[in-house]
């Protein structure tokens, strides 16, 4: 009785406030049809993500009874818009997108800097990722640099990631981890120019190209411990997706889409610019940009008259 009492007072209390609560009514819900308009019209040049993203999202937050949480590892070159999509899967679950309290972010350089301070790291970590599934089964964590993480401290986050019914009363099977890693990148960039200069089309590359050349690729890897625990043999991880590096005419795209976002009229010109000035590889060709759209929101501004 008591107990019906106090759930009933918090949410009479969170509505007046405006506080947000782990619910489906108002805080999350998910849209299938706000993610694939995002996907389409706002990630440029990832057809391969794009779809992996979709389909495993969705089937996730349909699926009423899930056995596992979803575990996704987004792999590519810098400025592919590995963050970028992240956030725009957030936004599809969150009322309050990025600033949710159910969403939370990890830079794994920033978060967990000091090899010393493993042992504090490994017991935060824990009590975090349980007290907030714990509060939210519908909880969404982000690792941002995984190719960085320790080692023993991947190893401590595994459970949480694992078929289980529940560990210590908790069931995690509701939860979204997405791990974000320049790992593989070189590989993926390879066999992206290996279709162009074979005249193949881009959108003629499927998983199933990468697939096999990413996890060969991060298996040999001998610098980053991420891929030497069980996450990969024990299948902990539902797909690996590839960010394929991004080429000139994307790289516009994402100038003329920056324009409008800082509130000036979209202009080619100003784009082009700005974008010619960019390196690019294979040095002569000049195919693929070197730092994907990341430098872009900071460079503009200087093209602008
Ligand atoms: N494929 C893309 N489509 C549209 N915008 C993109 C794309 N890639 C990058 N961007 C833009 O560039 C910015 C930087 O990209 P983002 O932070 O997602 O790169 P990243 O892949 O996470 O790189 P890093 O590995 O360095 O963290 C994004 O905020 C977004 O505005
Ligand atoms: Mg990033």
């Amino acid at each position: 009785m008591k107990d019906w009492i106090f759930t009933l007072l918090c949410a009479v209390l969170g509505a007046y406030f405006d506080e947000e609560g782990c619910d489906v009514e108002n805080w999350i819900k998910f849209d299938k049809n706000g993610l694939k308009n995002d996907l389409e019209t706002k990630l440029y040049g990832q057809h391969v993500a794009a779809e992996v993203i979709l389909k495993t999202v969705t089937g996730f937050m349909e699926n009423k009874n899930p056995k596992k949480p979803l575990v996704l590892s987004l792999h590519g070159w810098t400025g592919t818009g590995k963050t970028f999509v992240s956030q725009l899967i957030a936004e599809n679950i969150y009322k309050k997108k990025m600033k949710s309290s159910f969403v939370h972010l990890f830079s794994v350089t920033t978060h967990f800097p000091h090899k010393a301070h493993i042992d504090k790291y490994k017991t935060q970590l824990q009590e975090w990722i349980r007290g907030n599934v714990s509060i939210c089964p519908r909880s969404m964590f982000i690792f941002d640099g995984m190719d960085k993480m320790p080692l023993e401290l991947i190893d401590s986050i595994k459970p949480y990631l694992d078929f289980s019914d529940n560990l210590d009363g908790v069931s995690y099977r509701q939860a979204i981890f997405i791990f974000l890693s320049n790992a593989g990148g070189k590989m993926i960039n390879d066999v992206t120019m290996k279709f162009w200069r074979d005249g193949k089309e881009r959108e003629e590359i499927q998983l199933k190209d990468l697939e096999t050349v990413l996890s060969q690729s991060v298996f040999n890897n001998e610098d980053s411990g991420f891929w030497h625990t069980s996450l990969i043999d024990r299948h902990l991880v539902d797909f690996f997706v590839p960010f394929l590096p991004l080429e000139y005419k994307h790289v516009i795209q994402c100038g003329l889409g920056e324009m409008a976002r800082q509130g000036f009229t979209p202009d080619n010109n100003v784009v082009k610019r700005m974008t010619d000035d960019l390196i690019f590889f294979p040095e002569e060709e000049r195919v693929f940009s070197l730092q994907g759209c990341k430098l872009i929101p900071n460079k503009l501004r200087f093209y602008i008259p």
